[in-house]
Parts: structure tokens; C-alpha cells; sequence
């Protein structure tokens, strides 16, 4: 059943000092992405958020389509304006671990991890999936945009997401209050952010922790090509890059876009 986002009650319980201040609830929107993407530069700041209730056109990677039930999710995009550009990957990383924390938190029996480069996974299934879109005026970020699709309670997945996706209430077998999550979610990203601007390795520990196949042998996909031999994933540097160890005992970095891995 599609419930509306209970807008008033969330923002009652917003407790964060950037992060979503800006926040435009939309009932039907094509996608959050593209909304925000839309905008001018001044009509939208550092931690604009748009959140829909039934995205009817939502993207995902590679030119997939994102299709959820409405009003069971949570489905938006934040704007983020950094003043300084590298690593911008990992700050995608930053908001994946921040689901990845908020899921733990509630529940002993849930393990997520995060699935290189962009998913979250919980018990091995995908609960989220994360699209970042950056924009540019000449060399200086114009904005940078962080779509997040979490499935909160939806119970039903059809066809080929029945073996591949859950939600959190699939999970703990509990509907939670997307209201609540949302603003603890927030909270999260909000203090990632602050350690992401500030290059702070304990950040990049902490990521790397939670990567699927961290320290451990798996197989790569490097530019849609299976590589051979496998790689013991180091995790990521400051950069976002990707270092692996190969057979060889060299060290190799992969940019965020050009690799997937393969676990067994
Ligand atoms: C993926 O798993 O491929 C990424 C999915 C990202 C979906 C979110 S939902 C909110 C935002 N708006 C979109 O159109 N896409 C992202």
C-alpha cells in the first residue's frame, strides 16, 4: 500500500545543520536526479534534497532503469557543492557506508556490506543502489549529485529482483518509519561529509572495512574485460581509487568506474 511521506513529522525530527535544510517533497516526480540536475546554480545550495513519493522515470547505472513501489522507499538526491574535487568518488563510498552503518545499527542479525562501486548489500541482497552524477563549470565543480534509492518496505519483488533485491523490512521482518531512518541517515552523511572534506583516513578505514571482498583474493572486471589471474583487494586510497595486490606481489589502482569485482 503507498503511503505519503509524512513530511511534517520529519521535519519536526531534522537535526542536522546542512544536510536536507533545503528539503522539496514531491508526490510524483520523473527522477530526483534529474529534478535537481535541472535546476539553475543558484536555485539550489550545499545539501538541497528532493525526495519523491512514486519516481515514474528513476535512473540507475549504466542506463538502467530504477523501479520501485510508491511510497515503500525512500527515493532522493542531495546536492553537494565541494570546493575541492579529488576523491569525489569516495564520498559516493561515504554515503553507501553511512546505509551500510544505520542497517547494522538496528538490527544484530543484519550484515550490509557495500558492493563496489555503488550498491549496498544486506544478507547478500541489494537494499540500495547509489547514483552520482557531477557537474562542471570549466575546471570547478558545479555541483555534484548523490541519488540514493533505499528499500524500506517493500515486501513484493517480481521477476528476476525476486532472487537479487530485499528491503529493510524484507529483512527484520518490521515496516519502519521512513521519516525516522531518512533523518538518521542524514545525520550520518551529514558527519561523513565533515570527514570526507577533511581527508581523514579513518574514513577511508572504515569504507574499506565494509567493501565486499575486502582482504580478501577475488577476480576483477576491469573495463568489462575478466581478468585472468586474481587480486587481493587493499581497499580504497584518498583518491576513491581502488588498489588491489596482484600475484606478482605490484601494487595496482583501478579508477572507481573502470572496475567491478567478482566474489564467489
Ligand atoms: C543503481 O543501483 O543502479 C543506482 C540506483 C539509483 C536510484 C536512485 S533513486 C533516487 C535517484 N533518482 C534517480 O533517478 N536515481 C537515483
Amino acid at each position: 500500500m503507498s503511503e505519503s511521506f509524512d513530511l511534517l513529522g520529519f521535519k519536526k525530527q531534522l537535526s542536522t545543520q546542512w544536510l536536507g535544510q533545503d528539503f522539496r517533497y514531491f508526490q510524483t516526480l520523473p527522477s530526483t536526479n534529474s529534478y535537481l540536475k535541472g535546476q539553475k546554480p543558484e536555485a539550489v545550495e550545499h545539501g538541497t534534497l528532493a525526495l519523491t513519493d512514486n519516481q515514474t522515470h528513476g535512473r540507475g547505472q549504466h542506463d538502467r532503469a530504477w523501479r520501485v513501489q510508491p511510497g515503500q522507499n525512500l527515493t532522493f538526491s542531495i546536492v553537494f557543492k565541494p570546493q575541492n574535487t579529488t576523491g569525489i568518488h569516495a564520498l559516493t563510498l561515504a554515503c553507501a557506508l553511512s546505509i551500510v552503518e544505520l542497517v547494522n545499527n538496528f538490527e544484530e542479525q543484519c550484515s550490509a556490506s557495500i558492493k563496489w562501486p555503488n550498491d549496498v548489500l544486506m544478507n547478500q541482497k541489494k537494499v540500495a543502489g547509489l547514483l552520482t552524477e557531477s557537474f562542471f563549470l570549466g575546471n570547478n565543480i558545479e555541483r555534484l549529485i548523490i541519488g540514493i534509492g533505499l528499500n524500506v518496505n517493500q515486501t513484493k519483488y517480481e521477476g528476476e529482483l525476486a532472487e537479487k533485491a530485499t528491503s529493510i523490512h524484507l529483512e527484520t521482518g518490521e515496516k519502519k518509519s521512513r521519516e525516522q531512518l531518512l533523518n538518521e541517515l542524514l545525520r550520518r552523511i551529514e558527519f561523513k561529509y565533515y570527514l570526507w572534506n577533511r581527508k581523514q583516513a579513518d574514513l577511508f578505514k572504515q569504507i574499506n572495512r565494509e567493501i565486499n571482498g575486502y582482504g580478501q583474493w577475488v577476480r576483477l572486471m576491469v573495463n568489462d574485460q575478466m581478468k585472468e589471474s586474481s587480486f587481493k583487494l587493499l581497499g580504497i586510497n584518498e583518491l576513491g581509487q581502488l588498489l588491489v595486490l596482484n600475484r606478482e606481489g605490484g601494487i595496482e589502482s583501478f579508477s572507481y568506474e573502470q572496475i567491478r569485482i567478482v566474489t564467489d
